[in-house]
């Protein structure tokens, strides 16, 4: 059943970012966890390995309202080193999804439906807004000095390095990732997590950073040297190819702390007449599917990346995303290799997953 969604797709970004969150998120209800945290996660403690990933939690009230209703892992949206609009309303449609969506239908488009109703599958097309660095760094302090008071609760604060003009260079971009690193480091995060899967970047970027394992590795490397001890994720996109995952995982699975799969799979979006369904350029054409039907890709990723880290000898914590609407996602999931689940969609409009996952793994 689907509950109000704590963030409205109905609202502006605006609106849910000044009045929100909604729901059973509004009512300020605590969960009482009983006894000590006593999973880890990341170096830190919690009650369960479970969390909201980048996306609907848009600022500290969203976070601490998750962390009320017994989210316990928590990654405060992306933000950059500069404030960016957000894209025009709505940022969120729902699509028509038979089953799985595989790649070879989103290759083809999908097509928006009625209402938000099960099975439940959206699109969200935000273009990753930012504030402006003095306002998210203090919201960020606020809910880390919240959390610190609370035991068990872990707060990522997840970042995006920008190519903020034509004239940007490939060092120019690698620069603004670390200093998007320093600014986040600076409020005393518990992780860090960097963006390497965006899908809604527009028309400045031809493929998904990811998939670029050079540039990957380079801006890893560099973020990591900056912000020392702070754990590092990395969120990356569904890979097809078994060899360029296994490099992402040799280049990469030694700088990082976790890594973080899936972010959305994209897709053409059309309304009910062909058209292109979000307002603005063709560059919005295509936007990210998230929900039910991307739950096969995420629990793939897990299960890939669970393999390579054996084969490897590496460390690196796995965090699946992706499709996770229930307490059977959440252990198939655990059960593929994922050392902590979350979940966006599903979370957004059943606010007591957490809470029903506790029960069953108590
Ligand atoms: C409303 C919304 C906003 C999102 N914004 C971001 C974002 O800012 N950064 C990011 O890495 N992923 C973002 N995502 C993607 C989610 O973190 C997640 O990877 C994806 O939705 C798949 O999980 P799900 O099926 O549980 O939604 C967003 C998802 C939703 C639903």
């Amino acid at each position: 059943m689907l509950l109000q969604p704590f963030y409205d797709p109905l609202k502006t970004y605006e609106e849910n970012y000044e009045q929100g969150p909604f729901g059973a998120f509004a009512d300020h209800q605590i969960f009482k966890d009983e006894g000590e945290p006593q999973y880890e996660f990341l170096g830190r403690k919690v009650f369960a390995p479970f969390g909201i990933p980048a996306g609907p939690l848009i600022n500290s009230n969203f976070v601490k309202a998750a962390f009320e209703k017994g989210f316990d892992i928590c990654v405060y949206k992306t933000v950059r080193t500069r404030a960016k609009k957000v894209n025009e309303w709505p940022n969120i449609l729902p699509v028509k999804v038979r089953g799985d969506l595989t790649l070879e239908q989103a290759q083809k488009g999908l097509v928006v439906k009625k209402g938000f109703t099960e099975p439940l599958a959206i699109t969200n097309s935000f273009g990753n807004p930012s504030f402006s660095v003095d306002v998210w760094q203090q919201d960020i302090a606020d809910v880390i000095k919240w959390a610190n008071g609370h035991p068990g609760k872990f707060v990522s604060g997840m970042i995006e390095g920008t190519r903020w003009g034509a004239n940007f260079t490939e060092n120019d971009f690698l620069k603004d990732w670390v200093l998007a690193a320093r600014l986040m480091n600076g409020t005393k995060v518990h992780g860090i997590e960097a963006n390497f899967s965006c899908p809604n970047e527009g028309n400045l970027v031809k493929r998904l950073l990811c998939y670029d394992i050079a540039q990957s590795q380079r801006i890893a490397d560099a973020i990591k040297n900056e912000i020392g001890n702070t754990p590092l994720v990395i969120k990356v996109s569904y890979f097809q190819s078994d060899d360029e995952l296994r490099s992402l995982v040799k280049e990469l699975g030694r700088i990082v702390d976790g890594i973080s799969a899936i972010n959305t799979i994209p897709s053409a979006v059309l309304d009910e007449n062909g058209k292109q369904a979000l307002p603005g350029g063709p560059w919005r054409l295509k936007s990210g599917i998230c929900g039910a039907p991307v739950k096969w890709a995420g629990l793939d990723m897990v299960e890939r990346l669970k393999f390579l880290r054996e084969e490897l000898g590496m460390k690196f914590a796995i965090i699946g995303v992706g499709g996770v609407m229930s307490v059977d996602d959440y252990h198939q999931y655990v059960e593929s290799g994922a050392d902590a689940v979350m979940s966006a969609t599903g979370a957004m409009w059943n606010p007591f997953l957490a809470q029903e996952i506790k029960k069953a793994i108590k």
